[in-house]
């Protein structure tokens, strides 16, 4: 790291204290405070994620930071504050929002996403810090400081899609929860949690967009060889919402711990919207098992998966086995 990058990281040390010191201790954070213990947060939770209130004032960090002899330039490099060309000034990227600190892997707090605490407004719900010499949104993955130690125990992690979701899961007494910072999951993401882990159980939301995201991030994981289960949320809930509504004993006993196996998860994704009644359904989710099939599974899963086509289909075992070979002599 250069002394520079040492600098932002001192910055964002210093504010994640001042934040976190805003919201527990003073008047100013008190409707923030609220409203976290409303959503379930508990006071060690807040107090071991650092999780702050940022005033909602132009100038409150960027004075500090400035008295503090942090060079504002550099500070608004790594988007604590943002320069105003106008009259050369600096005011607070983060206005009236909670703030959640990201951490890298080691614990070094690199950035932030701030939270409105009223979702109605016409502002963005989640605000980020902006890509910088220490934040590289496509490698971070949300709590993996804090999961590790958990998921070398368990030899598996939980991939959500909010970080809010893994902090409702460690509410819930689930350790080994990470999630990628809004984005889609990434070749670098992957490379990361392939050095930790040979299973993991995607969790993702479970709206449409949820159900999609999880299917592509259950591609590139199994594409590196990794084990996949699929852990899917009834009614649009996501972890954070599930949690709320049927409690921690049931997230992981009905949820966690009865995920889709990978095929059986694409299945279910190739199903939908499919009526066995029309002969092209029928062949198109027979061709889209059978491209998952070939190259991943064993002969045994074959069979399992194969009979489960021909009882829903209604085509031979045999009509489909053989459909199987011809698939796979094209593979090679
Ligand atoms: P809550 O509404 O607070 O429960 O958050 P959530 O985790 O349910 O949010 P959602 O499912 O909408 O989004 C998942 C993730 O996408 C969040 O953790 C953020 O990282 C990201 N995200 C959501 N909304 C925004 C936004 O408005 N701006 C940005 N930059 N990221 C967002
Ligand atoms: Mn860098
Ligand atoms: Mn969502
Ligand atoms: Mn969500
Ligand atoms: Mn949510």
């Amino acid at each position: 790291l250069s002394p520079t990058e040492l600098k932002m990281l001192d910055a964002h040390e210093f504010a994640t204290e001042f934040y976190h010191h805003l919201l527990v201790n003073t008047e100013d954070g008190e409707q923030a405070l609220q409203y976290l213990m409303e959503r379930g947060f508990t006071r060690e939770l807040i107090d071991t994620h650092k999780i702050g209130w940022a005033l909602p004032k132009w100038d409150a960090l960027a004075t500090l930071l400035e008295r503090k002899g942090f060079m504002l330039e550099d500070m608004a490099t790594c988007g604590l504050i943002i320069h105003k060309e106008i009259d050369d000034s600096y005011f607070d990227r983060f206005r009236g929002r909670i703030m959640f600190p990201i951490r890298d892997e080691n614990g070094k707090v690199i950035a932030f996403s701030g939270r409105i605490l009223n979702s109605d407004a016409d502002e963005a719900k989640y605000l980020n810090s902006p890509e910088s010499p220490i934040f590289h949104k496509s490698q971070v993955l949300y709590n993996l400081d804090k999961a590790r130690a958990s998921i070398r125990k368990t030899r598996k992690a939980v991939l959500m899609e909010g970080f809010i979701d893994v902090l409702a899961a460690n509410r819930a007494g689930v350790h080994n929860a990470v999630a990628t910072m809004g984005t889609s999951l990434t070749p670098q993401h992957v490379q990361k949690l392939k050095r930790l882990v040979e299973q993991i159980t995607i969790c993702y939301d479970g709206d449409n967009a949820g159900f999609e995201a999880a299917k592509r991030a259950a591609e590139m994981l199994q594409a590196e060889r990794l084990k996949i289960e699929v852990a899917v949320l009834p009614d649009k809930l996501d972890p954070d919402d599930y949690i709320h509504r049927y409690g921690a004993e049931s997230f992981t006993n009905q949820i966690l711990e009865k995920p889709f196996a990978y095929i059986a998860f694409m299945m279910m994704h190739a199903r939908r919207g499919k009526n066995f009644q029309f002969e092209n359904d029928t062949f198109q989710y027979i061709h889209e098992v059978l491209g998952h099939l070939v190259g991943k599974t064993s002969p045994i899963e074959r069979d399992l998966y194969i009979n489960q086509l021909a009882k829903e289909t209604n085509i031979t075992k045999e009509a489909i086995e053989a459909e199987y070979r011809k698939f796979e002599g094209e593979q090679v």
